[in-house]
């Protein structure tokens, strides 16, 4: 048994910002930003949405393409860093929303890799037998903890949210083969919200600290990830006894253009088989990997039996690769 990934959604908010907006908050301009990240404009929240209400419009596409009523679904796991609350979990708050009784809900924790390592979750339930179908969401509004002062990172965020229903297959060839997970807790401190958990909870000090938002060594983090990336996607394809030139398409987190750049080039996978989109949403976080599939999936990039690499990093630092054969 295996998860065939049968629908696809995504979701960004309407609100654009561009980089010329950007200009206006901080000591940056648009060619910088192009050159050194590919990111031209990036969608943001509006006030009254959480992430939540992103994840149910993900969630409402995929499940209308996939045609399985939302009532029916048998397990939610949300990946995310900016959940509506503490507590409870976004995936429950997702699965009020739906209308479901039926379903567990749990969210994941692992930053931009969010999505992958959640993917992961819903696969060990499906292959396992536990459950007949998945809803995997990766959602983030990082634009909520970004500071507005800060042109390293302010610069790169944005929101959106993207959802995969996957369903158990006997077909051979068909679903998603290898998925390996990786973390590294020595690199907390690369990139990390250091306050509002219960380390630092949030308190005035902490708070005219900025200790509550997003904070980044962007050049270390940048070094990691193509390592890591590229280290993963080797691994993957080893133990499915392919090479790189096998792969027909990759879907990859869009944390930077230059990190997918050098990790492909790394990897010996020509750009164009990289569905790209961090030109017009920026890092989505753990939205990217899912928005970035369902745009392929609904382009019509993909058939039956393409080797499809999936990669992400974030914030831990924590990373994952996947072979999905469509
Ligand atoms: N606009 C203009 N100048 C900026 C700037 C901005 N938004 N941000 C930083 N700079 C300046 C720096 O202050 C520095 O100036 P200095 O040389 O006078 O000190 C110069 O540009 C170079 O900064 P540096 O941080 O070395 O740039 P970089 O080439 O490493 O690019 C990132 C910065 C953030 C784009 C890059 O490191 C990166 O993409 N890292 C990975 C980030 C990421 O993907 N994180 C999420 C992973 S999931």
């Amino acid at each position: 048994m295996r998860s065939l990934v049968v629908g696809t959604g995504s979701y960004a908010p309407a609100k654009v910002l561009t980089n010329a907006d950007l200009e206006k908050l901080v000591d940056t301009n648009d060619q910088w930003i192009r050159e050194r990240t590919g990111i031209r404009e990036r969608h943001i929240a509006a006030p009254e949405e959480a992430s939540s209400d992103l994840a149910f419009h993900a969630a409402t596409r995929a499940l209308a393409m996939a045609g399985l009523d939302p009532a029916d679904v048998e397990m939610i796991v949300v990946g995310t860093v900016t959940p509506d609350y503490p507590f409870p979990s976004t995936a429950v708050v997702l699965q009020g929303r739906l209308g479901n009784k039926k379903a567990f809900a749990f969210d994941v924790s692992a930053a931009c890799a969010g999505s992958m390592y959640a993917l992961s979750v819903a696969d060990r339930f499906i292959t396992s037998g536990a459950c007949k179908n998945a809803l995997v969401i990766g959602v983030d509004t990082l634009t909520r903890i970004t500071n507005w002062k800060d042109r390293n990172t302010c610069i790169l965020f944005g929101d959106g949210a993207g959802a995969m229903v996957l369903k158990g297959t006997g077909e051979a060839n068909r679903g998603l083969s290898t998925i390996r997970l990786h973390a590294d807790g020595s690199l907390v401190s690369m990139l990390l919200q250091p306050g509002g958990g219960s380390r630092e909870p949030l308190t005035a000090e902490t708070m005219a600290a900025g200790r509550q938002y997003v904070y980044m060594k962007g050049t270390e983090v940048y070094k990691v990830a193509v390592r890591a990336l590229a280290e993963v996607c080797h691994e993957v394809l080893e133990a499915e006894g392919l090479k790189p030139a096998d792969v027909t398409y990759v879907i990859a987190h869009q944390a930077n253009k230059r990190i997918l750049d050098a990790t492909l080039q790394r990897l010996g996978i020509p750009a164009e088989k990289c569905w790209m989109n961090l030109e017009k949403y920026g890092n989505t976080s753990s939205a990217s990997v899912p928005t970035t599939l369902d745009e392929a999936n609904r382009a019509g990039w993909f058939k039956p039996g393409d080797v499809i690499l999936m990669m992400a990093i974030g914030g831990g630092m924590a990373w994952g690769g996947a072979v999905l054969r469509w």
